[in-house]
């Protein structure tokens, strides 16, 4: 294989285990934190008041703040940004899901870089270094603890961005299964949807290379035998274990090879439907992989065989249909809603097809070159 010039992003230093989100006043300190800015999600309950204690007991200052709303918001990220800079906090850390650590991103590059966060789209275009951020995920989702990029909802363009580069990653993950035990099933399911399309859409994507592969098949293997698991036995701390290790991965996985075209559809279906980004990929997920199938076929297989699918004897097409019949099995079992179920209408599929087309940057890497009237299609189908 003649690669092309390329970068690997390699993931933060990772603490991994049940208890470990114990040693985070310790972690805070090996980077020299005075005042941390705890950002957290209120949904956590009681937890939250846990960490702040243990920061508090190992001499630290904390200043908090919560109010996370999914799908983060620019205005929001700035303003807690504001808060964090006149407070001369020195250290951010985030406990929640994607949207949390992801607010944490975008509150990190505004401590030392100018608002608005929108100038900054794209990768490579924070210019200022910023302070350290260390993440502690609650969803077994998005990855965004080992990714170099933070997304953010513009409500007034009805669009989700990327902001990503050097400047903006986390420092530290301390990924704690235990603390995904209270994860209520629909939102372990869904979430969990969104690791497996990261790692199954990094594996076939263009920008696929041996680095990502090996993050993306092992991300595959976990999930898909434990995501079920996980959500209808969240106490199953193997289970959750599995996906907490299994989402990282295809974070690593598609921080490398990107996303592709359920991405391209879910995060303008997140930005003017409302939808929860993992049930707006795992909507669409099985419609696009069926779409991609007769260009990837080998490696749709792949996918199918980490998945634990016997697919021996069978012609590629017939294997290919088994691996999508799969995918559609388990949005079965998760209960994950169809497009209409989730509140969709169909008057909105005309700007989807638009967005996904014209501004979503993972449509140029789906291994499939697309065309709308393809969008719409699958739009349809998914409906
Ligand atoms: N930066 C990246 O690399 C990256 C990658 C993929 C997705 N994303 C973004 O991440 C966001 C989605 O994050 P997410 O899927 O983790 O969901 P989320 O953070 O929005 O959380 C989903 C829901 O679960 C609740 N919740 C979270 N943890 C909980 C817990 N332990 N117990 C009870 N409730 C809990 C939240 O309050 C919220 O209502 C989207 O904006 C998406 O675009 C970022
Ligand atoms: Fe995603």
């Amino acid at each position: 294989m003649l690669m092309q010039q390329r970068m690997f992003n390699l993931p933060p230093v990772i603490h991994f285990g049940p208890g470990v989100s114990k040693n985070v006043g310790k972690i805070a300190l090996e980077y020299g934190a005075k005042k941390v800015f705890f950002i957290y999600d209120k949904a956590l309950g009681e937890m939250p008041k846990g960490i702040a204690k243990i920061l508090k007991d190992d001499g630290l200052e904390v200043l908090e703040f919560n109010e996370i709303v999914p799908n983060p918001p620019e205005e929001m990220m700035e303003a807690a940004a504001k808060i964090g800079r006149d407070a001369n906090v020195d250290l951010v850390l985030a406990v929640g899901g994607g949207s949390t650590i992801d607010t944490a991103k975008g509150v990190k590059v505004l401590l030392t870089n100018p608002a608005p966060l929108y100038q900054y789209f794209g990768m490579g275009t924070v210019k200022n270094p910023t302070p350290p951020l260390i993440a502690i995920p609650t969803t077994s989702g998005t990855g965004s603890e080992v990714t170099s990029m933070t997304i953010i909802t513009s409500p007034k363009n009805s669009r989700k961005y990327a902001v990503g580069g050097r400047h903006v990653p986390c420092e530290a993950a301390i990924a704690d299964p235990e603390l995904l035990i209270p994860l209520p099933a629909p939102v372990t399911a869904s979430t969990g949807m969104d690791a497996l399309t990261h790692a199954i859409e990094a594996y076939t994507c263009k920008l696929a290379t041996p680095i990502s592969d090996i993050f993306a098949i092992k991300a595959i293997e976990l999930i898909s035998n434990s995501l079920v698991k996980a959500t209808y036995d969240g106490e199953n701390l193997e289970a959750r274990s599995d996906m907490l290790m299994g989402s990282l991965m295809a974070g690593v996985a598609f921080d490398n090879a990107m996303v592709a075209l359920t991405h391209s559809i879910a995060h303008p279906l997140s930005a003017r439907c409302g939808l929860g980004h993992g049930a707006a990929n795992a909507a669409v997920l099985p419609y696009v992989m069926e779409y991609n199938a007769p260009v990837c076929p080998e490696r749709t297989i792949d996918v199918g065989v980490a998945m634990g699918l016997n697919l021996q004897s069978l012609s590629r097409e017939e294997a290919c249909k088994k691996v999508v019949d799969a995918i559609f099995d388990l949005n079965k079992t998760l209960k994950i809603p169809t497009l209409k179920e989730a509140g969709v209408q169909k008057s909105v599929f005309k700007d989807i097809v638009n967005d996904a087309m014209t501004y979503e940057p993972p449509t140029q890497f789906n291994p499939r070159k697309v065309t709308a009237a393809d969008v719409l299609a699958i739009l349809e189908k998914a409906y």
